[in-house]
This record gives C-alpha cells, sequence and structure tokens, in this order.
C-alpha cells in the first residue's frame, strides 16, 4: 500500500470506497518467483523447438535429458511433429491474428495450433486483448451450440431435496448436473437423486458424482451416472508427484472410465501450483498451457478450466481474470470440449463477479458454467460457485437484455413445482420399493416448496448411510431403478434412464463436446460443428429458442392492458 502524506483525516471518498464488497477481495502485486503472475512470467521459456527423426529432441529451450515427465508426456503424445516445424517458424502475431479473424476457419486455426510448443502458445495468447479472446472463443468452441451445467447438493445430502433440486435445474435448462458429497458414504444416494430428479425432468441430462476415483468409477459403471470430470491434472512435476500421480496415471484413469461408457473430460486450472507452492516461479497461464497440451495427449475429449477451485489465486493478480479467459480458450484451441468455470465465488462484488462471467457468456463455450449452484451457495458442497440459484432470474434476464444463449430458460412457478413433487414422490417409491428408509409425504412436501436444506425435515442419518452402502454392495444398477420405477406407475423417468443405459452402450456421447438434447439425440461437435466465420454464420439465437428466452415471467404483455 501507497504511504499517505496527508495526516491520519480521512477521505470520506475513500471511506466509501473502503466499504464496497470489492475490497473484501484479496489482492496481491505480482511475485513470479512463486508464480503469482498471471501470463508472462520472467522465467517462462521462450518457444523453441529442435525435431530429429521424427522425435522432439528440444521444446521450449530445453534438451530432451532434461525433460521433466510433462514435457516428455506433451512433447511424445501432443505435439504433432509433421507441421511443428513449419508452425513454429510463424510468427505470433500473425497466429493471433488468425484466431480473431472471421475468414480464416476454426480448421485452419486447429492445423496451426497442433504444431504449436506451450511457450509458444503463451506468447500467442499475450498477443490478445480480453475483447480478441472472446470473438476467438467463439469460433474455436467445439460445438456450435453453447450449454451450461449445474451443481446440485446440499449441506445435508438430503435425497429427497437433492432429487427435486435436479428435476428443477432440469427444466431451467441445464444439460449437465453434477453432485457431490458432505458424508462420503451418502455418495450413491446422492448419484442415485440426481439422476432420477434429472430424468424426471427430460430426457438425456448427464449427471455425475464427484468424488474420490474408485468409487465413482463403480457409480458410472453401475450405471447411475453418465460423465465424470475430477480427474484432476497439473502444470508441474512437483505438484502432480504430491498426489503420487503422472500424466500416464491419469490417462490410464481417463481410460477406465471412458472404455466403461463414461464421458470423461479433465479438470486443470491457473492457481492451483501457486496454492500448493509448486509453480517453479512460471506463469499460471504457462503452467495451465502445459495442462491443455497433456488433456489433448492423453486424448479425453474435454477439460474443466478456467482456473476452477483455485479462482482467487489469479483473481488477485494484475490480468488475472483475463488469464482465465485465455486457458479456455487455450483449450478450445486445441479442439477439446471446454467447461469454462465459473463454479466457484471469486468476489465478494456483485459487478465482479458479473464482469467475469461475462467473458465465458458472450462468446458461449461448450459449457458456460462448468458449476452454476443450481441450489443456494449454502448448500454448495463445491465450496459456492460464482452464481447460486438466487441469481437465476438475473441470468435469465442477462440472456434476454443481450440476445444471448446462456443455456437456461425461463420457468414457471406452477412448472417449478409440478416438477418437483414429481421426483421427489419417484424417490419416495424406489425407497418404498428397495426396504430403504422411509420418504414420508411431509417430505416430499418440504421438498417441492423449499429453497434450501433448513427447509427439509432431519432424515435419519444413520439409517440413510446404511441404505446408501447397499446400493454398492448389492450393486443396484441404473437398470434396476428402471425396473423399480417402471413397476410403481413411474413409466416416462423409467424410460428415459432405460435411455441413458443405451446411451452408454451406444458410445456416441464419449464424442467431443457432447449433449444429449430432449428428443435423446446426441449434439457434440461431430454433428453440430462450431463453423462460426463471421455475421451471418455459426450459432444464432432465433425462432423458437429466442422466443423462450424472451418470455420472462415477469415482462407485462399489451393483452395486460
Ligand atoms: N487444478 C486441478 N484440479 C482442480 N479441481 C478444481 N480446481 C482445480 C485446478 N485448478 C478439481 C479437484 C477438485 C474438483 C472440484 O475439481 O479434483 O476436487
Ligand atoms: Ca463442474
Amino acid at each position: 500500500m501507497k504511504n499517505s502524506t496527508v495526516t491520519s483525516k480521512r477521505s470520506k471518498r475513500f471511506q466509501v470506497l473502503e466499504d464496497r464488497p470489492v475490497n473484501k477481495d484479496g489482492f496481491v502485486q505480482e511475485w513470479p518467483e512463486q508464480g503469482f503472475v498471471a501470463m508472462s512470467s520472467p522465467h517462462d521459456p521462450t518457444p523453441s523447438l529442435v525435431i530429429k527423426e521424427g522425435k522432439i529432441v528440444e521444446l521450449d529451450g530445453k534438451p530432451r535429458e532434461e525433460f521433466d515427465m510433462l514435457d516428455q508426456f506433451i512433447a511424445d503424445y501432443t505435439i504433432d511433429v509433421s507441421v511443428a516445424e513449419k508452425v513454429m517458424k510463424m510468427d505470433s502475431v500473425e497466429i493471433a491474428r488468425k484466431l480473431v479473424d472471421i475468414n480464416v476457419s476454426r480448421t485452419e486455426v486447429l492445423n496451426v495450433v497442433k504444431g504449436m510448443t506451450p511457450a509458444k502458445v503463451v506468447e500467442v495468447l499475450n498477443q490478445l486483448n480480453v475483447v480478441e479472446m472472446m470473438m476467438a472463443l467463439q469460433k474455436m468452441r467445439a460445438r456450435k451450440k453453447p450449454s451450461n451445467q449445474c451443481h446440485v447438493t446440499n449441506v445435508r445430502d438430503n435425497p429427497v431435496l437433492m432429487a427435486a433440486d435436479a428435476a428443477e435445474a432440469g427444466i431451467r435448462g441445464f444439460d449437465e448436473q453434477e453432485t457431490t458429497v458432505g458424508i462420503v458414504r451418502y455418495a450413491p444416494f446422492n448419484a442415485l437423486a440426481l439422476l432420477v430428479g434429472s430424468q424426471t425432468a427430460r430426457k438425456g441430462i448427464l449427471t455425475q458424482d464427484a468424488l474420490e476415483e474408485a468409487t465413482e468409477l463403480r457409480l458410472a459403471m453401475l450405471g447411475l451416472t453418465t460423465y465424470a470430470e475430477t480427474i484432476s491434472i497439473y502444470g508441474t512435476e512437483s505438484v502432480f508427484m504430491d498426489g503420487d500421480d503422472t500424466p500416464w496415471s491419469k490417462s490410464f484413469l481417463a481410460s477406465a472410465y471412458a472404455s466403461r461408457g463414461a464421458k470423461m473430460r479433465f479438470t486443470s486450472g491457473t492457481g492451483s501450483e501457486v496454492q500448493m507452492a509448486g509453480a517453479e516461479g512460471k506463469s499460471m497461464l504457462y503452467l495451465e498451457v502445459r495442462c491443455v497440451m497433456m488433456a489433448k495427449g492423453a486424448g479425453v475429449q474435454g477439460l474443466q478450466n478456467g482456473s476452477i477451485s483455485c479462482i482467487g489465486i489469479p483473481a488477485s493478480v494484475p490480468s488475472g481474470i483475463r488469464a482465465v479467459l485465455a486457458e479456455n480458450l487455450a483449450t478450445t484451441m486445441f479442439d477439446l470440449e471446454v467447461a469454462s468455470g465459473n463454479d466457484q465465488t471469486f468476489s465478494h462484488s456483485e459487478i465482479r463477479r458479473s464482469a467475469k462471467m461475462l467473458c465465458q457468456m458472450l462468446p458461449g463455450t461448450d459449457f458456460i458454467f462448468s458449476g452454476f449452484s443450481a441450489v443456494p451457495n449454502s448448500d454448495d458442497m463445491f465450496a459456492g460457485s460464482n452464481m447460486d440459484s438466487s441469481d437465476l432470474d438475473d441470468y435469465l434476464v442477462i440472456q434476454r437484455d443481450m440476445m444471448v444463449d446462456g443455456g437456461l430458460k425461463p420457468v414457471e412457478e406452477e412448472e417449478v413445482i409440478e416438477v418437483r413433487y414429481k421426483a421427489a414422490k419417484a424417490m419416495q417409491a424406489i425407497f418404498e420399493e428397495l426396504g430403504f428408509p422411509q420418504i414420508t409425504e411431509e417430505e416430499v412436501e418440504a421438498a417441492t416448496y423449499a429453497n434450501g436444506s433448513e427447509d427439509m425435515p432431519k432424515r435419519n442419518v444413520v439409517e440413510d448411510l446404511k441404505a446408501a452402502q447397499r446400493i454398492l454392495e448389492e450393486g443396484i444398477t441404473g437398470f434396476d431403478i428402471s425396473l423399480v420405477l417402471s413397476k410403481k406407475g413411474y413409466k416416462e423417468t423409467a424410460e428415459r434412464i432405460f435411455d441413458m443405459l443405451k446411451h452408454k452402450v451406444a458410445g456416441d456421447y464419449l464424442h467431443t463436446s457432447a449433449i444429449i438434447d430432449s428428443d435423446n439425440i446426441v449434439i457434440s461437435a461431430v454433428n453440430n460443428e462450431n463453423d462460426y466465420n463471421g455475421p451471418g454464420t455459426g450459432y444464432r439465437l432465433e425462432g423458437k429458442r429466442w422466443e423462450e428466452i424472451k418470455n420472462i415471467r415477469q415482462a407485462i404483455s399489451p393483452n395486460d392492458y
């Protein structure tokens, strides 16, 4: 803080400013040695590449003998040596211009990027201001239609509330829903609640239960979840090894999910290496670009990045929020699906959190939020999201104001109440049929009208946990749940769950950027490739979808006069 030459008498203007929410946020000056630098550290390597007999023998100033395991992985599995020498000779400003130029196709850019080293990617990104990055993101994201993901959790892991919240999130438009646990042993219940709730809302919603890997994989194999994304990777060897992992072990894990029909993406993001005191003096963006390139080399279809749980770190340094946008863009440049963060609270300022969110919402990404909290942040077990259920109307109004598709749609109170009730009743039926602790009418009623977990009657935790464990012990599958629901008269939800199991076998939703629409059709970068080439091309908000977004419930109609 600068020294004031004046006395202790305070400026009233400054006192007002100091009371503003933004001044509860943490800011630091750059400190490259510890990695507190967003996009360019004096210790970042300069781009270089030497190839001998088809093998990379020098990468960004380092000879092969000095490679750490990340360099080796990227050199051997990511960089396309057939184009790399030519690409590395191209001027970085010229490549940056290609990213922004509407006359250069997405495909042409992809063919350049695959020959770039990490330092070269960073050099290119540093040429772009945020508006240019947004223009590039609009062109480079893999799927033409933007989408959104939400968090559905609650502090008590209440399964009735969770199913109702998942159902509501479903009709609000989230194509992917994820949950996690307060108490680990609730995991199978949470997966079940999300499956039943989401499929009560509509066909095709993908669900995830973020857990320790063995259980997460097991639940996917049981057909209770359909995707996984919290396979973490990091930008330095020391941080990787801290978790007893390597890029190879993560690749193996990715294959374990994908080969069993679960959609899979990695997670990484700026700030993790600083947080774990292993940044090795490099900029956050350089380390994150290494992560993006490892994800590409591992063969996963996508990446959840944009700092994610470490957002407080880049947000504290100059150009940090720009770096977060740059890492989202970097992901799309490697033809990967991006689930672009906005999934953790980072600021007390409503202005600041909105400004950050617009960087992804305006251009559109595969998942603008990789976790919009569909529940109140007080119930968000991912430590709170940049936006929560109390922000839903603001978000819908911003979509309408800007004529931008943020993936959500206005809903009527009655339909929310109805779908929540249906989901809670379906859970009640399942619990009854499987001999799980009873779900009372009082609980169904509470879940139907609830805002958060404080609105729910308490359940018997010990008995619930015993029942939750039975799912794993007895191997109760998605198919079993489908049969139970069918028998109990919930035919529609039963069929939808069965359809999700069929998707697992068909595997089309393992393609890049896949979501499943309400007609049960997989929409991915294969059949809905982003073809943005300037005005008149790419995704356009129009027709039925625009009518949907226009019609917020608050708007007065001429007929009302
Ligand atoms: N880098 C790597 N993994 C991350 N996660 C969140 N943020 C990051 C990051 N910056 C992963 C962790 C966490 C989950 C929510 O996502 O695995 O548990
Ligand atoms: Ca997520």
